[in-house]
């Protein structure tokens, strides 16, 4: 045999077992021959060395000129002018209208719903800690919105290239709530009276002061409509436009119409709540990451209660204080105990997706840590290492890599993409790799698809959740369903060990062999078909090719 065959075979047994792994193959061994030589092949290919580009995906600043709605100071562009603030209008701004305060009105009103009340809600944390925690809430509602924000958000003001200046984007306002318009401006054309209209569908429009020599109507309509003999009246004018939102439909848009002298433009004003965040307290206010109060870690047990007790063991040893949380499906439960256990008992063979959901339903921190229940931590297992790594990106999930007890270390790396097919449905394919490394992070890539052990952001994880018909078998599909929603990413230098899963036969247990039975049943078959359908029909795909 010469060297390169024999290479060749070693690494057939190792393909074979990483396919084992990822439940791909469970057949006799001349199939596994038939296919692993070919994918050995294959992945000695995707082994040959690539380039890829180094990529910042940090979080970055926010774009400094997103609209700032929160405060409006009158401009004074022109000088000479002199105007009057229109109070009631003013009192519709957003910072002018934040206020917890009962209505007059209400207060002596007939309460048949209870009476009404408000609460100042800094009043529940010590007035020793206030400061420290709105510290920490600042710094957390920062990264928040760096994450949230994009360059769609941005305000981005049209040139007057026509006389028309106006905002082309970036432009937003809150169910039934009022802005100013910002950017709006007419050029001298040389016209002898000056005269803008704006009209819009959704919402109302008005003025915030008043200019002299400025004649406006259709105030508090839709259609409002101003004009003076002096550009300089009419552009003050300009600049205290208000919008005022009138139909409830938020995640909507308004299209403005602009039109001056046959000169005309529209833009749009988003109609959106402002998500509202979900902070988590980071739980020290050290630069040091505190693990137990960032991370729960997550598995999920059927019948295999020795391995389970060796991974609480292992996490044990380097995290005494973390909180882990196991769902059990199996017939006959034993109860785990211990300090930061949480146990939840499922119906028998509720299957593994189930079960993750409901791990993942009950987490109350910030990341939760997946494992298999026949991990084991080690020295390598830095968890520390996946929490920068999303603190610091926009990932919202970070693989670490699986060591086999064969030495071998997998992280499972897919790229997934999906190509629109018509009404026939799209195709989805998937190819082992990734698409480059992080800035910073030189062990660590973004992807589409990775390995079973993984950090990931609870909220995020909990906007995709698992599909609980996936009952056994099933990995990669949560992040097809996540696609577009996941920003995924895999480092192989944070390295969890796998207890051997490749026994013979006759070694294995009872219990095993029930296991098995259940894992890997004979007629998997159907539950691969199963699987096949729903990618057809929930997922809409007509075909799939993995490379
Ligand atoms: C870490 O967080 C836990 C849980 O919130 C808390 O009990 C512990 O005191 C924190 N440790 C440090 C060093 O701040």
């Amino acid at each position: 045999m010469s060297k390169d065959v024999r290479w060749d075979c070693r690494l057939s047994g190792l393909m074979y077992r990483l396919l084992l792994r990822m439940r791909l193959i469970r057949k006799s061994p001349c199939v596994i021959l038939a296919v692993t030589v070919p994918l050995a092949v294959l992945i000695l290919h995707v082994w040959s060395p690539k380039f890829y580009s180094v990529v910042d995906i940090q979080n970055r600043a926010n774009p400094a000129d997103v609209l700032d709605s929160s405060c409006f100071v009158p401009s004074r562009k022109y000088p000479h002018l002199s105007f009057t603030l229109n109070e009631d209008v003013l009192k519709l701004l957003p910072r002018n209208s934040c206020r917890c305060e009962v209505e007059p009105r209400l207060a002596s009103s007939l309460q048949i719903f209870g009476k009404p009340f408000t609460i100042q809600l800094s009043e529940v944390i010590p007035p020793s800690e206030l400061a420290e925690c709105n510290r920490l809430r600042d710094e957390e509602y920062q990264k928040h919105m760096q994450r949230t924000q994009t360059l769609a958000d941005k305000l981005i003001i049209a040139p007057a290239n026509s006389p028309l200046q106006y905002p082309v984007q970036g432009v937003e306002v809150r169910p039934l709530q009022t802005i100013l318009v910002p950017g709006l401006k007419l050029e001298d054309m040389g016209q002898e009276v000056y005269k803008v209209t704006l009209s819009a569908t959704l919402g109302t429009f008005n003025i915030a002061a008043v200019v002299e020599d400025v004649k406006v109507t259709g105030a508090a309509e839709m259609n409002l409509a101003l004009s003076s003999a002096h550009l300089d009246n009419l552009n003050q004018q300009l600049e205290f436009v208000t919008y005022t939102n009138m139909v409830f439909h938020p995640n909507t848009a308004d299209i403005v119409q602009l039109k001056s002298d046959g000169h005309e433009a529209s833009f749009t004003i988003k109609i959106r709540h402002a998500p509202t965040p979900k902070l988590f307290e980071p739980g020290s206010s050290s630069s040091d990451y505190n693990i137990s109060a960032m991370v729960t870690i997550a598995t999920k047990t059927f019948l295999r209660y020795d391995k389970l007790r060796i991974l609480i063991n292992s996490i044990r040893r380097f995290y005494p204080t973390i909180t882990i949380i196991i769902a059990d499906d199996s017939e006959f439960p034993e109860k785990v105990d211990g300090p930061y256990i949480e146990q939840y008992f499922m119906p028998f063979g509720k299957g593994w997706f189930a079960g993750r959901n409901l791990a993942i339903s009950q987490v109350t921190t910030k990341y939760f840590l997946w494992v298999d229940d026949d991990f084991i931590f080690s020295t390598r297992t830095k968890v520390e290492k996946l929490v920068d790594v999303l603190e610091k990106t926009t990932l919202d999930l970070v693989g670490g890599a699986v060591r086999e007890i064969s030495g071998f270390i997998t992280t499972f790396r897919q790229m997934i993409s999906v190509h629109p097919g018509g009404r026939a449905g799209d195709c989805l394919s998937t190819e082992p790799g990734y698409y480059h490394v992080i800035k910073g992070f030189p062990n660590c890539v973004v992807t589409d698809g990775i390995v079973n052990f993984f950090l990931a952001r609870t909220d995020k994880v909990l906007q995709v959740g698992f599909d609980p018909r996936l009952r056994r078998a099933a990995h990669l599909e949560f992040f097809i369903d996540g696609l577009g929603i996941l920003h995924v990413g895999s480092c192989d230098d944070v390295i969890v060990d796998h207890a051997s899963k490749v026994k013979l036969p006759w070694m294995k247990n009872t219990k095993e062999k029930v296991y098995e039975k259940f894992r890997y049943p004979e007629s998997s078959d159907s539950s691969i078909q199963f699987k096949h359908r729903l990618f057809y029909f929930k997922n809409r795909f007509q075909c799939l090719r993995h490379d």
